[in-house]
């Protein structure tokens, strides 16, 4: 991982364009949102990677938000960041905007929280650097990441509750 403890955000910021088309849609000519979050997916681990410089997993998808349908011919921006570090995972925010060139204005239609886990050579969780804000965006980002952190904590107790519970009733292992 080098001697590197703290990163900003935009040093590992990436940043992910592709134009809809006829192919990406469904029968009301909007974008499959499976094919949304494979976009968001690849390019969260993109950023997740260049922050940690090491290999990363999804440890989950926590949230995907779809705001504005995405159409056929619209060019869509996927903007990831790491906007918070924790011992060995990472929290990506993917704001998920469609350009539109000709009148020179961007739309927010979608956004998404993921969480990434790096891990060393034998595939074990290892240290990350941690992360800081430079500007107002990444500051909201930042600074309201750890009321989601909690929450995912929160969450990830319940599921491990289910996943008892149905590897039990189900004898899976
Ligand atoms: C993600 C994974 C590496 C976590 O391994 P683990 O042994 O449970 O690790 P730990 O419990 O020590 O947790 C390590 C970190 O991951 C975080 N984490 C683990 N599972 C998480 C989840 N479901 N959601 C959010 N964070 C999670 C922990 O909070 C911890 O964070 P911290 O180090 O910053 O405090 C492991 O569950 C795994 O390999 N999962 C499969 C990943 C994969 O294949 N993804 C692609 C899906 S197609």
């Amino acid at each position: 991982m080098g001697n590197v403890k703290r990163k900003s955000m935009s040093e590992s910021r990436s940043v992910k364009e592709r134009q809809v088309f006829p192919q990406d849609t469904n029968h009301l000519h909007t974008m499959f949102g499976g094919m949304l979050m494979a976009n968001v997916d690849e390019i969260s681990a993109i950023t997740a990677t260049k922050h940690s410089n090491s290999q990363v997993v999804t440890a989950s998808t926590d949230s995907v938000d779809f705001l504005k349908p995405i159409k056929t011919g619209d060019i869509v921006s996927y903007e990831a960041m790491v906007s918070y570090a924790g011992q060995s995972s990472m929290e990506v925010c993917v704001q998920i905007i469609i350009e539109d060139i000709i009148r020179n204005e961007r739309h927010l239609a979608a956004l998404s929280f993921l969480t990434f886990v790096a891990l060393d050579e034998d595939g074990k969780p290892q240290e990350v650097p941690q992360v800081y804000p430079e500007t107002q965006t990444e500051m909201w980002f930042h600074d309201t990441a750890l009321a989601r952190v909690k929450r995912r904590k929160e969450r990830r107790n319940e599921s491990k509750e289910t996943i008892a519970f149905l590897a039990n009733a189900q004898n899976m292992k």
